[in-house]
Formats: structure tokens, sequence, C-alpha cells
């Protein structure tokens, strides 16, 4: 089918590789002329593991074009909305560039469109779309409005969008239902050549939920609401741990083992990040409050998310007492590990706050140091972890990224000023750490001091 996606940022990009690997002819727009040229030229403009194979695959068989919104609004029967939706001030989602959008398909599109909604956006706003559409349509064209929220993670998106639990689509005529479960119909059956996999034949088939718009704008800040509280409950089972002298790990893994909370997004840390949870929890906040619902539980999930990063930077404190001064070594600046996003990540905040106090950082992230470098020029960005630990009073463990559970413990002690890490993940082995001589500082009450240090502190 000869489908288009406008916007090409993690969402667009994705979903037009996708929609092509899948065998669909898809023409991707973007608005922002350097990043289209990027495209076309055939370089990345982000960082995503497999995205630039797929992009290269289908491009090599002509199943992927990138150019203007005008001419993808032209190319495709269906037209996916790609675009950001970012915070306002108010917490409100931005959809000024959902607008425009519409405004364009109105004025370009001839014959019949299925527009669909795949950014991010509150409830009802497939509703505005459609009266849009027909208020400015000017060609006598006839258009289905349907939302098809996307739950792709950044680092793993290209996995996420071929193998997902679930498609969900939102859809008032059984005419744009049809449609998209055709557009999908590859992947419901998990039939399609995978770039990632060789065995996909025997992955588990997505549930395809069809739903009405509404339902379905709904689904997507619920869910990712959902998560964020998760994160924010474990987060303070973390604090009370430390408090009590028990260890957040067993704690986590005894809740998640009953099937009804299921262990994912148990893992305490420095807070969630990223350009979703943050601002779907503003947004969802807002939705309700305009509707009349005081979600206020929601409220306590914020909060209890920013004064993550106050607390991980008092655990520094408590270790190195006087921050002035001090030479610290980060590793991780991205807001999750495989990706090269910074956008909310907590560890760019936990930076300006040991900065804030006079303490010399030098930092190390395996893809994320130009974009962190726009944020934060002034900071030492060092090659590797090594380079960064080089003369540090303590190692902060900021984002979770493989490679640095694969350190030379050894190595590293004899670089480090003292050997003292503090890990914002509980990525480590507090065990192995102790015995390479190092004291360990994890969250949740997971802690680990050397045989002789505790020795020599006892006496
Ligand atoms: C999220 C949703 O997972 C995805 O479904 C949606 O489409 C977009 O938003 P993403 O923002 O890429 O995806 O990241 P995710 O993997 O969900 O992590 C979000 C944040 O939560 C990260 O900062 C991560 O470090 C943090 N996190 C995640 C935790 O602190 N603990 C956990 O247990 C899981």
């Amino acid at each position: 089918m000869k489908l288009s996606v406008i916007g090409a940022g993690y969402v667009g990009l994705t979903t037009a590789a996708c929609l092509a690997q899948i065998g669909h002819d898809v023409f991707c727009s973007e608005s922002d002329l350097d990043k289209l040229a990027k495209l076309q030229n055939g370089v990345m403009p982000l960082f995503e593991p497999h995205l630039e194979d797929v992009i290269e695959g289908v491009r090599k068989v002509g199943r992927l074009h990138f150019g203007s919104t005008e001419d993808a609004i032209v190319w495709g029967d269906a037209i996916f909305i790609c675009v950001g939706t970012p915070p306002l001030a108010n917490g409100d989602a931005d959809l000024h560039a959902i607008e425009a959008v519409a405004r364009t398909i109105a004025k370009r599109a001839t014959g019949y469109r299925l527009v669909i909604e795949k950014s991010t956006v509150p409830v009802q706003t497939g509703a505005q779309l459609r009266k849009h559409l027909s208020v400015h349509g000017t060609n006598g064209s006839k258009y289905d409005v349907a939302s098809n929220p996307e739950f792709l993670r950044e680092g793993s998106s290209v996995e996420d969008f071929l193998h997902p639990d679930r498609i969900v689509i939102g859809a008032d005529s059984p005419r744009a239902t049809d449609l998209l479960r055709e557009i999908y119909e590859p992947i419901v059956q998990q039939r399609f050549d995978c770039p990632i996999h060789s065995d996909c034949p025997k992955r588990k088939k997505p549930i395809f939920l069809a739903t009405d718009t509404n339902s379905a704008e709904l689904i997507k800040h619920a869910s990712n609401s959902f998560l964020a509280m998760k994160i924010s409950f474990i987060n303070m089972v973390a604090n009370l741990c430390e408090a009590v002298g028990a260890d957040v790990t067993k704690v986590a893994q005894g809740m998640g083992l009953d099937p009804r909370i299921g262990p994912a997004f148990l893992n305490p840390g420095i807070g969630f990040g990223g350009f979703c949870f943050p601002k779907d929890v503003q947004a969802f906040i807002r939705i309700a409050e305009k509707s009349g619902c005081d979600f206020s539980l929601l409220r306590e999930v914020e909060k209890i998310n920013q004064r993550r990063v106050e607390h991980f930077v008092e655990q520094v404190r408590n270790e190195l007492w006087v921050l002035r001064g001090k030479k610290i070594a980060v590793w991780g600046l991205a807001f999750k590990p495989n990706t090269d996003d910074v956008r909310f990540a907590p560890a760019l905040s936990i930076i300006r706050s040991l900065q804030a106090e006079g303490a010399r950082i030098q930092a190390y992230d395996p893809e994320a140091m130009e974009k962190a470098k726009n944020e934060i020029p002034d900071l030492t960005y060092c090659q590797n972890a090594y380079e960064a630990a080089k003369g540090a009073d303590a190692v902060l463990l900021l984002t979770e990224w493989e490679e640095f559970r694969a350190i030379d413990w050894k190595r590293l002690g004899g670089l480090m000023e003292r050997s003292l890490i503090v890990d914002g993940r509980n990525a480590l082995s507090p065990d192995d750490l102790t015995s390479y001589g190092f004291h360990y500082v994890g969250i949740g009450g997971v802690s680990g001091t050397p045989q002789e240090l505790t020795s020599l502190v006892n006496g």
C-alpha cells in the first residue's frame, strides 16, 4: 500500500522505515530542511539500534522516499501524523504542528484520505482534527481520522514496532478500521523479513485492539502515566529501604513475582526522564483537570520523580562530605541506555546540582556526548570511562550502559583518587566491586564496603 508519514523524529522515522520493511511503499516527510537533506543523503539524524540498516535496506529496494509534506500528502491513501507534541509551559501538549499538517492536508489532498494520529495527543484531538479537515477541506475530499498510538521505546524502537505486545487503533468508521488492519496485517501475523532476528515466525503475535478514537487516545497517556507511577512507587520504596535497612532489589523481586504486578519497570534509580514520561504525565494531569478530574496521584508521581535528583546528590554529599573542589566522574548522560537522547535526562540535572556546589565533573557516555554538549558545554567530556575516572574522588553511574558492567575494576582502582562508586541505577554488583576494594553505594539500601575498610571503620 502507498503510505505517507509526516515527521521524521524517533516515532516517524521508525514508523516509516518499519512500514516499508513489512512491504509498504512509504513516503516520509520532514519540515526541518537540514534533517531532510541528511536523510535524503543517507545520513542518520539520530542514534537508534538497527534503524540505519533498515532504512538503507528499504531505500535500496525503492520502498522508502524522503521529501516535503506536500509531496507526502499527495502520495499515500493513509497519512500517519508523527510530528512532535512538546509540552507548553502549562503542561498542555503543543498541538500547533498537528494543526499545521491538518491545514496542508485540507488544502492538498484529493479523493479519500485516512488521517492517522501517531503522535502522542490529548484525548479528543481526533475530533478536532476531523472538524478541522471538514472545515478547511477544499477539494471535496473525504476523510477518516483515526488514532494509532505508538508504544515504542527509544533504544529498541525497531524491535518494539515490529514485535509489539499490542497494536491499538481508534477509528469511528469500518473503512478506517479495515484499512489499518490491512496495513498492520504482516505484523499481526508476524510475517515479514525481520532485520533483527532469524526466528521471527515463532514470535508471539500481537493483539490488534480496535476501539473508538477517544479511548485509543487515552490508552497512550494512561499507559505511560501508569508506567511512570510504577517507577515512582519503587523509588519511594527504595527510600524506605534505605531508612529501615532493607534491600530494594529483593523487595522489587518479591513484588514482581506476583503476575498482577509483574517485574517490569520496578527498577529504582535517579528518576524517569526522556521525551515521553515527564511530558505525558504532565499532559495527562492537565487533560484530567480540564475534564474536572483531579489526578492528584499523578502529581505525586511527578513530585517523587523530581525529588530523585536531590536525593541522589544528597547521597553523594554524604559520601564526599564537601563537594566543592571534588573531582567527580560521571558515567552516562543519556536518559537511558542505547540512545543518544538527553532530553529531560536526570543525569544532566544531577551534574548541574553538583557543579552548583563547586564540584568538577569529568563525564563519559558512549553515544550522547554531542547532544549533552549543547545542554552543558562547560564540563570535561572524556573519551572513555577510564579517562573520566582519572584522579576522581568518586564515580557516579547515571545511565546503565552495558559497557559499564564490563569495566576492568583493578585498572580503575589504580586511576581514582578514592575507590568510591555511587550507582544511581543499581546496575553493578556490590560483591564484585568490594572484592576489588571499592566502596559501593547503590539505591534503596544496596551497598558494599571492602573488608579492610570495614575492619578499619569497626576497629
Ligand atoms: C516510553 C515508553 O516505555 C514507551 O512505551 C512510549 O512509547 C514512549 O515512552 P522511553 O521514553 O523510550 O519509552 O523509555 P523507557 O524505556 O520507558 O524509560 C523511561 C524512563 O524511565 C527512563 O529514564 C528510564 O531510565 C526510566 N526507568 C525505566 C526507570 O527508572 N526504572 C524502570 O524500571 C524503567
